[in-house]
């Protein structure tokens, strides 16, 4: 444990959309689970928390409802969420009940007090004794090595489930960002409503998704598949239909999202300070979360920018990581975190 390190117990939660991740301190990534309960409809009892109620999406007998408790990065289904925060943050103490930990947990940079008081609340109820927030691509900043501390500045962009999160840091704050409630989440909506448009085909969330990770892409590049099955109901006969889509078809259909997250980098890139953007175009755009694994992201933001785009390693545990480092470095980032009540910088502005 390094020596600016807190307590073993203390504990960082990156809240996602469609994933929350568990960092304790001197430990590293203790869990990692999709933002998904199963309840019973009728006694609001929660059956299943994670994988094992992602599972059950879209398949669920009537009295069993499977819920996303977070929406486009916040939290939409209060009662839900505080119940998984306070299930996971048990796991992730490998079930033995410890001292209530501190929690810093993070949260999109361009949301409401109200939002961020929502998430301080839940995690209090759910167990922690002291709660600090951290704006996401902060965290993802960090996680991903980028100098954060440092006059530099640095580019990040995390694409998430929910949010995607804009970014340009230097002297460990934000300079510019912008929060777009386009990312993961929006790119399957697109490929749904594309079958349905094209091919009057219903397909479910997951099935969407599963052709986004299968045989997506953001850029005309080389995939190991080009077309791939999938598993509707006929909108005109009703009746259950397997159909073979190509790679470029779901690459169309994404183009509208993707359009919109290009747009809002452009608008930062036009709002960041000279000096700055000299660093950005030497050193390059890093992307981090799940949205960062479609093929020819990269590509596609170099290509509308003219400035190198890199994927970090491990897109998925950036934040993690990056609220870990804050963790076991407390006076180092302490600077970083936010009580909550106030947003520290007008970032949206
Ligand atoms: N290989 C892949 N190709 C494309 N998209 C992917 C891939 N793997 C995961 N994703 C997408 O990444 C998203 C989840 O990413 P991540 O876990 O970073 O989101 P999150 O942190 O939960 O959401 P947010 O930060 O918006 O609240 C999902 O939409 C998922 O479909
Ligand atoms: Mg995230």
């Amino acid at each position: 444990m390094g020596l600016f390190s807190r307590f073993s117990s203390d504990m960082g939660i990156d809240l996602g959309t469609a994933n929350t991740l568990i960092y304790v301190a001197s430990r590293g990534v203790v869990l990692a689970e999709p933002s998904v309960v199963a309840v019973d409809q009728q006694t609001r009892q929660p059956l299943a928390f994670g994988e094992a109620a992602r599972q059950m999406i879209g398949r669920t007998p009537q009295s069993i409802h499977a819920i996303r408790p977070l929406r486009d990065g916040v939290i939409a289904d209060f009662e839900i969420a505080e119940l998984m925060l306070k299930h996971f943050i048990q796991q992730g103490h490998g079930g033995k009940y410890l001292v209530s930990p501190l929690i810093v947990i993070s949260i999109p940079s361009g949301v409401t007090n109200i939002e961020r008081r929502a998430v301080m609340e839940a995690a209090s109820r759910a167990g922690a004794r002291e709660v600090r927030l951290i704006e996401e691509p902060i965290a993802a900043a960090i996680g991903a090595g980028l100098p954060v501390t440092e006059p530099t500045g640095s580019m990040v962009i995390d694409i998430g489930g929910g949010t995607t999160e804009i970014a340009v840091l230097a002297l460990r704050g934000i300079v510019v960002a912008e929060t777009v409630r386009t990312a993961g989440d929006e790119l399957n909506e697109a490929i749904s409503a594309y079958m349905k448009k094209v091919h009057n085909l219903i397909i479910g969330e997951h099935s969407a998704e599963q052709l986004k990770i299968q045989i997506g892409s953001a850029f005309p590049t080389r995939l190991t598949l080009n077309k791939q099955e999938v598993r509707g109901r006929h909108l005109l006969s009703g009746l259950p239909r397997v159909l073979s889509v190509r790679a470029e078809e779901v690459r169309e259909s994404m183009s509208e999202p993707l359009g919109v997250i290009v747009e809002s980098i452009k608008r930062i890139l036009e709002r960041t300070p000279p000096e700055l953007a000299a660093d950005i175009a030497d050193r390059g755009i890093v992307l981090t979360g799940g949205g960062a694994l479609l093929p020819g992201i990269d590509a596609l933001i170099t290509h509308e920018t003219g400035i190198a785009a890199h994927i970090a390693e491990d897109p998925l545990r950036c934040v993690a990581h990056g609220i870990g480092k804050v963790l076991e470095e407390y006076k180092r980032f302490e600077r970083t975190l936010s009580s909550g009540l106030e947003r520290p910088t007008d970032t949206n502005g």
